[in-house]
């Protein structure tokens, strides 16, 4: 029998295939997105006691009441609102299950789901899946800036949801609350829920202050928020994340968390939950962490030809190639593989239709001295390349 392929164009990652080609050629990867230095101890000693506690059975399909608790708490802090860790909050698999369930909760056959490019590259196989299609809009570089009259003629009779992703993934631009209102007017009226990527909520720069969609009266009513704690407390191997809705919303996407991962593993919950009580302000201090190692990429490639592009959040930044080569991203990445020994992420993939440009996404969730490194090959390299 010859199996037919639900997504035949899916393919390998550009991540995989990046650091496939690191590994090949003994390159340091900063193209990747995660943490190469410790966990905090205090939370990993709490793992070792929630196992020795005996937390080790099923925890509750919806998350562990504790967690849940001090997720509230949490969201609280961050948006001056309380949500009932009863019906709003749902503890998933990562960030990625809860975009998972979520699409699959409100899309059906024949539906379109609204995207912005350059997209994460989890939401469009979740439509296809849920039988419906993505109507990408591209987001045009180096600004990123939405236009909004675009997303309007965009909007149909099938349109059931859009995603946003704010601070974003690649781009490294973040949402203004005008963005939001101006989100909420094109949908008014009509039969579109929200899912909102907020996975990068704590990393904004130069006193920015996140615009989620849970500050918004409006949007709130009608969206599902996906948080990580990968990328809070720097454990993106823990996959513990969670989704936050009306309970009407929350319903629903339990559904579908049921029976997918039915819960997640409760000794990582637990632990946790007793790290955020005994340690409530722990993710306070992360926008300060990551602007400090985005000002030192920074200042080390500065003038170095490839040059960085501001970044107002997220934990990667960009650099423009431009002055260095006109070859395409996908080239000239895989030359500075090559020859300045770094795996870096190229761009175009996060587009259908990529536009003209000369754009690398690196990493800056690395320890100092691995941004160091990189800047030193790069910039050794852009010297041999001028
Ligand atoms: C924009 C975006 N959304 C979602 C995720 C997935 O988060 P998690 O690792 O918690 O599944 C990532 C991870 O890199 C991301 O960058």
């Amino acid at each position: 029998m010859r199996f037919d392929s639900k997504l035949p164009d899916v393919g390998t990652t550009i991540f995989t295939v990046m650091s496939r080609r690191a590994l090949e050629e003994n390159a340091l990867n900063i193209g990747q997105g995660f943490p190469d230095y410790p966990i905090d101890p205090r939370l990993a000693d709490a793992l070792v006691t929630a196992v020795a506690d005996g937390r080790n059975q099923y925890a509750p399909m919806e998350g562990a009441s504790e967690l849940r608790e001090q997720i509230s708490r949490k969201l609280a802090a961050s948006y001056q609102r309380h949500f009932d860790p009863q019906s709003e909050i749902t503890v998933t698999c990562g960030g990625t299950e809860a975009l998972y369930d979520a699409i699959q909760a409100v899309v059906r056959p024949g539906d379109e789901v609204i995207i912005f490019d350059p997209a994460y590259d989890a939401y469009e196989p979740a439509v296809r899946l849920a039988g419906a299609r993505c109507a990408r809009i591209a987001l045009q570089p180096p600004a990123f800036r939405f236009d909004w009259d675009e997303v309007k003629r965009r909007l149909s009779e099938r349109t059931r949801l859009i995603i946003i992703n704010s601070p974003q993934n690649p781009s490294c631009t973040v949402m203004s609350r005008e963005d939001l209102d101006a989100l909420a007017a094109c949908i008014r009226n009509r039969p579109i829920s929200v899912l909102a990527d907020e996975v990068y909520e704590h990393v904004l720069f130069d006193g920015r202050q996140h615009a989620s969609v849970l500050a918004h009266p409006e949007l709130r009513e009608r969206s599902y928020a996906v948080f990580s704690f990968g990328k809070t407390l720097h454990a993106t191997g823990w996959r513990v994340g969670y989704c936050v809705a009306p309970p009407d919303m929350t319903l629903e996407l339990r559904k579908v968390h049921q029976f997918n991962t039915f819960s997640i593993a409760s000794p990582l919950q637990l632990a946790i939950a007793r790290y955020l009580e005994a340690y409530p302000d722990a993710w306070q201090g992360l926008s300060a962490f990551f602007e400090a190692k985005r000002d030192l990429l920074t200042g080390l490639l500065r003038g170095s030809g490839l040059e960085p592009v501001p970044a107002a959040g997220t934990y990667f930044q960009l650099v423009d190639y431009g002055a260095l080569s006109r070859d395409d991203d996908m080239k000239f990445a895989d030359r500075l593989i090559r020859e300045a020994k770094i795996a870096t992420i190229p761009l175009s993939p996060f587009y259908a239709n990529p536009p003209r440009m000369t754009l690398l996404r690196l990493c800056i969730a690395k320890r100092d001295a691995t941004l160091e490194t990189a800047a030193h090959r790069l910039r050794a390299f852009a010297q041999r390349a001028a």
